[in-house]
């Protein structure tokens, strides 16, 4: 059985849409419909009239798509494909952080789960967090989980970030370290660097661009040569929206293992036997829409 055919064949009859995430295996990205950073995927899983929607990232993201679209069937064809920064903050942590500071608005990364998402003012993604932190009315944001985008954020907006938990971050991005910079600029002295905003203070200090995934993609016109500090399927994704450009991983292992778990059997299955289907409680799925909402809205302001 080719597998690629059979996914294009069950994708036509069932009325799917198959939307990837950036950092997904190449073969996934050569099959979805859709590739795109965490802003974008939303705003696609918003607007499509497709009856099924399999979501080819982490948890959160597939989650997401069935907020923004809670009459579609959404399919995450493997639930132990879990983003590990999402993990790491917990409902209690916003509910004492609001304790602490009740005139603070609180604005949730992307990558955190419905449940927390429901006690958020607002969300952001890495493409829009500085633009909702500067829109949102209030000089002091309770923002979480990650600190590296935090810092990011507080720089260029100079409101006072509550960052929560204190120590929240993604296992992929602070692998990069300023000698990974040093030997980047050694070997590719022609190159310029971008950079995820997920990545620690010194490694975004040195970057020509800071940029979320979807950015990047923008940025990348203006230069022919990149050195990439992001997971490193980016740079596939990279090479073959422009051939003619050279695009380097600033490490061959910054590698996403749960983006990794979706495979093109998987993918397969999902869309034969329709699982694994996500399901949301119905009140938290009400209140996290609010904030999903919010962004939009904090977006054109
Ligand atoms: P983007 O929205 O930039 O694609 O980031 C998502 C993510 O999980 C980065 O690690
Ligand atoms: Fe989560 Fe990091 Fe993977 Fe992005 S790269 S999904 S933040 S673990």
């Amino acid at each position: 059985m080719n597998l690629k055919e059979e996914i294009l064949r069950l994708k036509k009859e069932k009325n799917a849409i198959i939307l990837a995430h950036n950092y997904q295996r190449p073969e996934i990205q050569d099959i979805a419909d859709f590739i795109g950073d965490s802003l974008e995927l939303s705003m696609k899983a918003k607007e499509t009239d497709a009856d099924i929607i399999v979501f080819c990232g982490v948890d959160f993201m597939a989650e997401v798509a069935k907020i923004v679209n809670p009459e579609k069937k959404v399919l995450h064809p493997e639930p132990k494909a879990k983003c590990p920064m999402a993990a790491m903050l917990k409902p209690e942590m916003i509910l004492e952080a609001k304790r602490r500071y009740p005139n603070a608005k609180v604005v949730l990364y992307i990558n955190t789960t419905a449940k927390c998402k429901a006690y958020a003012d607002a969300i952001c993604t890495s493409a829009n967090a500085v633009e909702v932190v500067k829109n949102i009315d209030s000089d002091i944001v309770i923002f979480g989980p990650d600190v590296n985008l935090a810092y990011y954020v507080e720089k260029r907006t100079g409101k006072r970030i509550i960052p929560i938990p204190e120590y929240g971050h993604c296992r992929v991005h602070i692998m990069f370290e300023p000698k990974d910079v040093w030997e980047a600029r050694k070997k590719y002295p022609n190159a310029k660097l971008l950079v995820h905003p997920e990545c620690i203070p010194e490694i975004q200090e040195e970057a020509d661009e800071i940029a979320s995934t979807g950015q990047m993609i923008k940025k990348a016109c203006l230069h022919d040569e990149w050195v990439v500090f992001t997971e490193r399927e980016m740079c596939y994704r990279l090479s073959k929206i422009y051939p003619n450009k050279k695009f380097y991983p600033a490490r061959e292992d910054a590698i996403c293992i749960n983006m990794k778990r979706i495979t093109l059997e998987k993918v397969y299955e999902s869309l034969k036997y329709e699982r694994f289907e996500v399901k949301i409680n119905e009140e938290i799925m009400k209140r996290a829409k609010i904030a999903i909402e919010n962004m939009f809205k904090l977006m054109k302001k």
